[in-house]
């Protein structure tokens, strides 16, 4: 229980131990108060609208629940991290100390994940990744309090090279922001990639959120390889996938990529995102009952088609359900908090995953075509991919 709520809990106590004359356990009080929850993510910025997604998915999942987390009620604290990793552990910070969350539910970006991180392992405050993929954050720096609901940076991509590889596209560039998510993308690929005996002709990259692709662009004009190979997401996606057909590339170097390049940006990318094939935990056009209730229910709620992003939102609450419904809504005990969400099995509408040992989902990796505005699903490209948790101790 945190400072300040103690001293709450012991005024409402002496308050009605006076006018009741008892004094109620502590407990009571405590799991009385509405739960905090804090969100930290991008509100701004070319992250921006995974930041809402997230958001929105989250707040559907506990709607479902009327609101409540193991029968207590739900107050939310947000700030914007701007996907600005300088700000990173002072924008946790706000939250943990400030605003006194029982859970930060955070964040997109791997580098402002590393701010994130350091807070909650010194905190030990509850944290859920909605997105960053951040490899430490479930391998030598994983954590008891820290469970991720999304996927690490190289899962979707270690579904990649066998994929590209059996279309018969054996020379390949790749292409990203030069950050921890684009970096570690690239080894999934590069793995994945020359294990099925492609060979990787040049990496290419530009800082984040660089979008001026246009030099790099006509190189790959002239390294004429069978494909290309990327990390790209949010608005910086739709850029590259609009910059990419209007240098009229998408007619004979086939695009590939890790699948947020066609999440959320469909609208904004047009005809230019048509034919592009990629590899992901979740695609628009799943034929299951739950896939298709969940979008029913999000597009309802939030006049929005609903991508990945809000998917691991409505995850993560999902997540933070089973494991508050366990105590009964009492976070502080958190030994069986975390049992029960490591045991947990997610009835996703990405399909059902289980947590690793580690924190990280265990989950298919769907191959993916853009075909009129919709990420179409051609078949599972690897079945239960699991980070290799390298360094972690949890077991
Ligand atoms: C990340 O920085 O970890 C990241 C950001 C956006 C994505 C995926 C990963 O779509």
């Amino acid at each position: 229980m945190t400072t300040r709520r103690l001293v709450l809990t012991r005024s409402a106590a002496v308050i009605g131990a006076a006018s009741s004359g008892l004094l109620l356990p502590q407990i009571v009080r405590a799991q009385s108060d509405k739960v905090r929850v804090g969100f930290m993510l991008p509100y701004t910025g070319t992250f921006a609208q995974l930041g809402v997604a997230i958001e929105n998915g989250f707040r559907m999942a506990l709607n479902e629940q009327g609101g409540k987390l193991g029968g207590r009620e739900v107050e939310f604290f947000k700030v914007d991290d701007e996907s600005n990793p300088a700000k990173g552990i002072e924008n946790a910070n706000r939250l943990v100390q400030r605003d006194k969350v029982d859970v930060l539910v955070g964040t997109v970006h791997s580098g402002v994940q590393m701010g994130i991180h350091k807070v909650a392992r010194d905190s030990g405050v509850l944290n859920l990744i909605p997105n960053a993929g951040v490899h430490v954050a479930t391998r030598a720096q994983c954590a008891p309090n820290v469970f991720r609901t999304s996927f690490s940076n190289s899962q979707p991509t270690l579904a990649l090279g066998k994929a590209m590889m059996e279309r018969g596209h054996k020379k390949a560039v790749w292409i990203t922001w030069n950050y921890a998510a684009g970096e570690e993308a690239y080894e999934g690929f590069e793995q994945s990639y020359t294990a099925a005996g492609g060979t990787i002709v040049k990496k290419l990259g530009l800082p984040f959120p660089n979008v001026e692709f246009q030099a790099l662009l006509t190189e790959i004009a002239s390294l004429k390889p069978d494909a290309v190979a990327c990390f790209f997401a949010g608005g910086g996606a739709a850029k590259f996938l609009r910059d990419y057909a209007a240098a009229g590339l998408n007619k004979n170097i086939q695009l590939y990529g890790s699948g947020f390049l066609t999440e959320g940006v469909l609208e904004a990318a047009g005809p230019a995102a048509d034919g592009v094939l990629t590899t992901m935990h979740y695609s628009d056009s799943l034929d299951t009952p739950r896939n298709k209730k969940f979008r029913l229910d999000y597009a309802k709620t939030f006049k929005a088609q609903p991508d990945v992003y809000a998917v691991q939102g409505y995850d993560t609450g999902l997540l933070l359900v089973k494991g508050a419904n366990a105590v009964k809504g009492d976070l502080s005990n958190k030994k069986a908090l975390y049992a029960a969400m490591e045991g947990a099995t997610i009835d996703s509408p990405r399909g059902q995953w289980t947590m690793s040992k580690a924190h990280n989902p265990i989950q298919d990796m769907y191959l993916r075509k853009v075909e009129n505005k919709e990420n179409k699903v051609i078949g599972v490209a690897q079945k239960a991919v699991a980070d290799p948790a390298t360094g972690c101790k949890l077991s």
